[in-house]
């Protein structure tokens, strides 16, 4: 069933020191099948898509602060958009769609969770042109490096991951040509 609506558990206090995290930050591909817990789950969210004003500030930054990248959760049971305010994620898609948010890297079928961050171009039409995509594609980098300076925080291992078809994972997410998937970040616990 579409527009089911999880409410996530409230994220954990991520507070290992920053230089800690920096240090141990590592793209892994050896993952446990052992599902992620709400609350890091959460927590990984609010890092690299989350509020950290009331007034909708992120912990990222975006060209003319137009926060045009979303993020969304892919499970086995399904694909999620993460709401900040809230901290729910919506479903937009239902059943096992991890397999297509990878060209042929069967760790992810293994790991739990892989994130999709999203290009909703209602939101980046003031971002015109090649520059524009540019800055589409650096907004998006800068969630990527927070969702893994989390990850090592958590101790939970993540990979980013472009090599994927678009359009089939832009199908199986439910979305339609308004929303282009821009990268992946695959996460779990360590094997
Ligand atoms: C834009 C970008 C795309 C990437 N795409 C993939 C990918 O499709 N599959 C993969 O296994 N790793 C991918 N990676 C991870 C890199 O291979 C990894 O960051 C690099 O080997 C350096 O390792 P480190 O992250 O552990 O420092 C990507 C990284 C970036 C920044």
């Amino acid at each position: 069933m579409l527009d089911v609506v999880r409410k996530l558990a409230a994220p954990i206090e991520i507070n290992m020191p920053l230089a800690q995290a920096l240090g141990r930050r590592r793209s892994s591909r050896e993952f446990s099948e052992t599902p992620l817990d709400e609350a890091l789950l959460s927590a990984l969210l609010w890092a690299c898509a989350g509020n950290n004003l009331p007034d909708g500030h992120r912990t990222v930054p975006s060209a003319l602060d137009c926060r045009e990248v979303k993020a969304y959760v892919i499970d086995s049971q399904g694909v999620w958009r993460y709401d900040p305010t809230e901290n729910t994620l919506t479903q937009t898609a239902s059943g096992d769609q991890r397999a297509a948010t990878t060209a042929g890297q069967d760790f992810v079928l293994k790991a739990p969770v892989t994130i999709v961050f999203v290009q909703e171009k209602a939101l980046s039409e003031p971002l015109e042109g090649d520059g524009g995509l540019l800055c589409v594609c650096v907004d998006t980098g800068c969630m990527i490096q927070a969702a893994q300076l989390a990850c090592a925080a958590m101790g939970l291992a993540s990979v980013p991951r472009a090599w994927f078809d678009a359009k089939k994972l832009r199908e199986a997410m439910g979305l339609d040509e308004n929303f282009v998937p821009v990268m992946t970040l695959t996460v779990g616990f360590p094997a």
